[in-house]
């Protein structure tokens, strides 16, 4: 069993949602924290408070994961604080919901650029250090979009199945180092996920964050190479698409969206549509 105290933990995207639950969570296990997002303010808010209710460390590194020079910036940081990262949780990630081609595209390619670019940056950086010293450990959150493709999600769910193949490859490859590579694949949660659009989640179907992180680092804990920290059915759901041939899954995962209404998702925030 994987113990959390006293090791130091990276979370990126702690600012808020699943990423401040993480972070809670870790403390609460007693691990010591570097939180990453770019809202400076809000992770120093969560620092303080973390720091005031646990005998842990917490240090800030504010910066925009969409740059792709922000993985090496991160490493720096946390050499300029003298410390050696033993649990990398690669939370960061935002959606791309709607249709493609009616959807602007540089939040697609932020999508693209956090999700995937950020975290192959930090696993390579981090991972490397934590193979050289026989230790350390590696959670990717995915999804359970990861396992289909999903029309007017089709590049948010396209980063996650990346995300998931490329944890699985990775896990095999280091096994045996003293380092281990989970993927967390949560289905929807109670977040602030869809805030910068006109989409919505439904409440009764939701998981809290505070329980996915919990069930994510009990199953990390366990030694799990992957967790489905949310409720039964989202793990069902992902079985499904196993059984029947990809394109009947795109029209089914097309048709469900379609019913909730993402066909016809905006982006809210006027900066952001180039
Ligand atoms: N909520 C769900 O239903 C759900 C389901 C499955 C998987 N997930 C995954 O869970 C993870 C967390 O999502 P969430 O639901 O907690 O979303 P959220 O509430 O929107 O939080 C996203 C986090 O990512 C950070 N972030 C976004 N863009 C960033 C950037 N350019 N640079 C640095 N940090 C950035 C945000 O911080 P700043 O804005 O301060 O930078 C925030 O802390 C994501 O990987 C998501 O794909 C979520």
């Amino acid at each position: 069993m994987h113990d959390y105290t006293n090791t130091t933990a990276l979370v990126t995207g702690a600012s808020k949602g699943l990423g401040e639950a993480y972070a809670r969570e870790l403390a609460s296990r007693g691990a010591h924290l570097i939180l990453v997002a770019r809202s400076a303010d809000a992770l120093h808010a969560l620092a303080e408070e973390i720091r005031s209710a646990r005998s842990v460390r917490v240090d800030v590194v504010a910066t925009d994961l969409s740059d792709r020079r922000s993985a090496q910036r991160v490493v720096d940081a946390v050499d300029e604080l003298g410390l050696d990262v033993d649990l990398l949780v690669n939370n960061a990630g935002l959606g791309a919901v709607g249709p493609f081609l009616h959807r602007p595209l540089e939040p697609t390619l932020q999508s693209v650029d956090v999700n995937i670019t950020a975290l192959v940056g930090l696993v390579y950086l981090l991972g490397a250090r934590m193979v050289e010293r026989g230790r350390g450990g590696i959670v990717n959150v995915s999804s359970t979009a990861a396992f289909q493709p999903m029309p007017y999600q089709a590049s948010y769910a396209a980063t996650k199945a990346f995300v998931l193949s490329f944890t699985e490859a990775l896990a095999e490859e280091v096994r045996g180092t003293g380092v281990r590579v989970m993927a967390a694949h949560p289905g929807a949660t109670d977040t602030g996920f869809f805030d910068r659009t006109t989409a919505s989640m439904n409440p009764k179907s939701t998981d809290a964050p505070a329980d996915v992180a919990a069930k994510t680092l009990d199953a990390f804990a366990r030694g799990r190479y992957l967790s489905f920290p949310g409720r039964a059915s989202q793990r069902a759901g992902v079985l499904v698409p196993r059984l029947l041939p990809r394109s009947t899954v795109a029209r089914l995962t097309g048709s469900l969206n379609r019913k909730l209404g993402l066909q016809d998702v905006s982006d809210l925030d006027p900066a952001r549509e180039k």
